[in-house]
């Protein structure tokens, strides 16, 4: 096609649109020239046939003749046809989409950071494969404890594990920072469990940490304690500390949270003794300072840890850990 011959097709296809007495037509003469095995894309396709030296200037006038058309086209109405036939009944409800929720394990990492930074902890991270002395050693664990066995802990090789507990965050940010030291250390934890309704061999714990060139004590540890308990757990809810044994405190306590179902009184969620178990916690260990180069003479500080399932399970009254991993949307929905 010459260019002549391009501006003759193009004044007839002007004419044709302009003469389309209705909407078939219209879409009839859209077809032939713009469609998609259309006049004018068939001239774009060949354009590689037309001399070099032609090919600017009968491109130009191709995509002239395409701009013209669709503009006449458009002016007939052409395209509104489909809108026009579009038969929706617009006073029908929206399609309801469920939005997603956080699951509970986040839920209680998060409100326990929140919770603890007003008090001025920031969130410490560590590792999951752990080295011996992180996850042993500076925690002052002896060399033969039963947690360091091969049947309580994954070991790869002699001084690399899954880590058994968080608390080597502690020692990694003790080695890091000078004090004082308030962190919160969330993160998963590895031990070889048989999985049932309230173990896993996969879980999570929290660990706490304050260190301070000013002497701090067992009642600060209480009162920071007893106020987590009352923002995670609800108004009323105290602590008591019964003494127990941990290697990397001294004295070393285990925490309880007076119950929220009963409010103390006793029931199957306390197993009527009113107190439910939650954490480990106690002085930091001066044999702990001086694994990570503190002077126990010039430091004081306090630690806990306890397990985010634990929380989660007694929070939200979920009787079995495994509904946690499982993902049943049955189950999560639940804390919309
Ligand atoms: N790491 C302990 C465990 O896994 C929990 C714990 C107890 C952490 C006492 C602490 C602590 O920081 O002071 O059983």
């Amino acid at each position: 096609m010459t260019l002549a011959e391009l501006e003759n097709a193009k004044a007839e296809s002007l004419q044709e649109i302009a003469a389309a007495a209705d909407a078939a037509a219209v879409e009839a003469l859209r077809v032939k020239y713009v469609g998609r095995n259309g006049s004018i894309p068939a001239l774009i396709k060949a354009m590689k046939d037309v001399p070099k030296e032609e090919r600017p200037a009968f491109g130009k006038a191709v995509q002239a003749w395409r701009a013209e058309v669709e503009a006449a086209l458009a002016a007939k109405g052409a395209g509104s046809a489909g809108e026009k036939a579009v038969d929706a009944d617009l006073t029908l409800p929206g399609r309801w989409r469920s939005l997603g929720v956080k699951h509970p394990l986040s839920r209680v990492i998060e409100e326990t950071a929140a919770i603890f930074g007003k008090l001025g902890f920031t969130v410490a991270d560590g590792p999951e494969l752990e080295n011996r002395f992180n996850n042993f050693t500076a925690l002052n664990t002896p060399a033969h404890h039963p947690s360091m066995d091969r049947s309580d802990t994954f070991w790869f090789g002699d001084d690399c594990l899954l880590r058994t507990q968080t608390s080597p965050v502690q020692i990694r940010t003790m080695m890091q920072n000078k004090p004082p030291i308030r962190v919160i250390c969330p993160g998963r934890t590895y031990r070889r469990d048989t999985t049932d309704a309230t173990h896993s061999a996969n879980f999570h714990q929290i660990e706490g940490l304050y260190v301070d060139t000013k002497p701090v004590s067992l009642a600060d540890l209480k009162s920071v304690l007893a106020y987590f308990a009352k923002e995670m757990m609800g108004d009323g809810v105290t602590v008591r500390f019964r003494p127990h044994f941990f290697p990397f405190t001294e004295p070393s306590v285990e925490v309880d949270f007076s119950c929220h179902v009963c409010k103390g009184k006793g029931c199957a969620v306390c197993k009527q003794s009113g107190w439910i178990e939650v954490a480990g916690a106690g002085m930091v260990d001066p044999r702990v300072f001086r694994h990570v180069g503190y002077d126990p003479a010039e430091v004081s500080g306090y630690a806990f840890g306890f397990g985010v399932e634990r929380i989660a399970m007694i929070k939200y009254g979920i009787p079995d850990i495994r509904w946690l991993y499982e993902n049943d949307v049955r189950f999560l929905s639940q804390l919309a």
